[in-house]
């Protein structure tokens, strides 16, 4: 089956130099990159071509307003050696939902799929065998028009790039709980992945390492009161035995991770539920011992350990329990994923070969 978008395959692989082993994570780029343009109203037919720099007019609009939008997701290797996409239809979904919020043009829904198994077809060699190892996938939309005002954007580009990646973190996670600054209040465009709200996170990020802290812990913007998310993953607490995880309210990333491990929990008969959670409740949950676990949830941290937390004047440490619910989720996550157990949700999807079919 040929594919239905123009490849241009690479001359200069760099697949033979890469250290599949010790891969810094979001800086070694695989082969091609997946491009089209959206003008006078229409996306143009997509192409897959060889990974390179764009250049850009001084005056191009993501640059000065932030009209830029992003996904990340993962291609993985199955069983049987090949790869495959996790529940690529709601990242499609979800970056329209971020497209509509930024007053951007929606790309569809089943061309986005077809392009990202192409473009994993063309860079399977990419996806290694060390273990965890998978294939991150960057979707992103931005305004590509030059044009110095505030109004939307009437031009724009997709660009699909991958990475060959192991582990976000290689140690179990930090967290401290910020009670200056915010990440997104209701009505905001914290629901949305837009690059903005990354780029709001940096200063406290830096603020919270300099206390000795992986990452903020965000509190919602109205009364500081009810845990959000760490803003690289979702946040889940084992409370009592039950798997809590703050309900989405406009304001949180509705993670796609986060969404497979309550439907996992669900499956599994482990309590589980999406509610507010306050940094009270907490801090006397973790007085009473009753805080069992702590992880994020999320496309690249996939499930990550939370070790310590430090919520206003109070610290916890957690040891990571090897039997734990987290390790289960992960497990059963993992397996899903790679076709060693049955996808009875139906959330992995093939990446067929061009060059087989
Ligand atoms: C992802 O998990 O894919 C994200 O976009 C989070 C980012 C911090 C890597």
């Amino acid at each position: 089956m040929e594919s239905k978008f123009h490849i241009t395959k690479t001359n200069h692989s760099r697949i033979n130099e890469t250290d599949f082993e010790n891969l810094k994570f979001g800086t070694v780029f695989s082969d091609h990159m997946f491009e089209a343009d959206f003008k006078d109203g229409e996306w143009s037919k997509g192409v897959i071509r060889p990974l390179e720099n764009l250049s850009f007019h001084p005056a191009m609009v993501a640059l000065h307003y932030g009209q830029s939008i992003f996904e990340g997701m993962k291609a993985f290797k199955n069983v049987d050696g090949e790869p495959v996409l996790f529940r690529p239809e709601l990242h499609a979904q979800r970056l329209n939902k971020s497209a509509a919020r930024l007053c951007m043009p929606d790309f569809p829904e089943q061309e986005f799929v077809e392009a990202l198994k192409a473009l994993v077809d063309v860079d399977r060699k990419w996806i290694s065998d060390v273990e965890g190892a998978s294939l991150y996938i960057r979707p992103f939309m931005f305004a590509s028009e030059s044009f110095l005002g505030v109004r939307a954007a009437t031009e724009y580009k997709l660009l699909i790039f991958t990475m060959p990646v192991n582990k976000y973190y290689d140690h179990p996670v930090s967290l401290i709980a910020e009670e200056k600054y915010v990440r997104a209040a209701e009505g905001g465009v914290g629901e949305a992945k837009a690059s903005g709200n990354y780029a709001a996170s940096l200063l406290p990020a830096k603020l919270a390492k300099e206390k000795g802290f992986d990452q903020a812990l965000w509190l919602d913007g109205k009364e500081f009161k009810y845990i959000q998310e760490v803003g690289t993953m979702n946040i889940f607490f084992v409370i009592d035995g039950v798997v809590v995880t703050p309900a989405t309210d406009g304001a949180i990333l509705k993670g796609i991770t986060r969404k497979s491990l309550i439907e996992i929990c669900k499956d599994m008969d482990i309590s589980v539920e999406e509610r507010k959670i306050s940094i009270d409740e907490l801090i006397e949950a973790g007085k009473d011992g009753k805080i069992d676990e702590v992880f994020g949830a999320g496309t690249a941290a996939v499930v990550s350990h939370v070790n310590r937390m430090k919520l206003r004047d109070y610290e916890i440490n957690f040891e990571i329990k090897e039997d734990g619910i987290s390790k289960k989720l992960k497990k059963q996550l993992t397996n899903i994923r790679t076709g060693k157990v049955e996808d009875k949700f139906n959330w992995v999807v093939p990446v067929p070969s061009a060059i087989l079919v």
